[in-house]
């Protein structure tokens, strides 16, 4: 699993026992696997459809420093299948994991559409077949 998100815990970001609120951090992880779903599937218009139970693992605090990790464990038609863990970038320790998110993929009418990919595309494999800049 790639942890390519990092975030510093801000005071805006806390429930009042001053911990990291968890609705900031659902708020992160939909962003971040969106975007993880959007460049695997190639498309843009991705939508989130479902996710599982969210383990809240460990509370998180002001000046943490914590980072998002997300990989793709099954491709269907037109839907992707992720799984995230988010946890301490200093410590390791685990801050929450969400077994299951699932996103499907779009068509330009708004309904979900094949999207051809069945497995997960590595950033030096995107721009391989690209022209060499002079
Ligand atoms: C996404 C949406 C278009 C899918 O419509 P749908 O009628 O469920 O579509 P389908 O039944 O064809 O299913 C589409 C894919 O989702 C999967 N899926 C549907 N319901 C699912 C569920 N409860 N859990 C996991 N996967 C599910 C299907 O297996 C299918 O994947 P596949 O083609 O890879 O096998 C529709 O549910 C929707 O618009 N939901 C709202 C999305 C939204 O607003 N999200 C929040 C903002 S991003």
């Amino acid at each position: 699993m790639n942890f390519h998100t990092r975030k510093w815990v801000k005071p805006e970001d806390l429930n009042p026992n001053g911990t990291l609120f968890g609705g900031s951090l659902l708020r992160w992880i939909d962003e971040e696997a969106a975007i993880y779903a959007i460049v695997q599937l190639g498309n843009q218009r991705v939508v989130t459809k479902y996710i599982s139970e969210i383990n809240f693992v460990s509370a998180s605090r002001q000046g943490d420093i914590i980072e998002l990790g997300i990989t793709a464990t099954e491709f269907g038609r037109t839907s992707i299948t992720l799984t995230c863990e988010v946890r301490n970038k200093i410590t390791r320790k685990s801050i929450l994991t969400v077994e299951k998110m699932v996103f499907v993929n779009l068509g330009e009418d708004g309904l979900p559409a094949p999207h051809g990919r069945t497995e997960i595309r590595y950033v030096k494999d995107q721009f391989k077949d690209d022209e060499p800049i002079a």
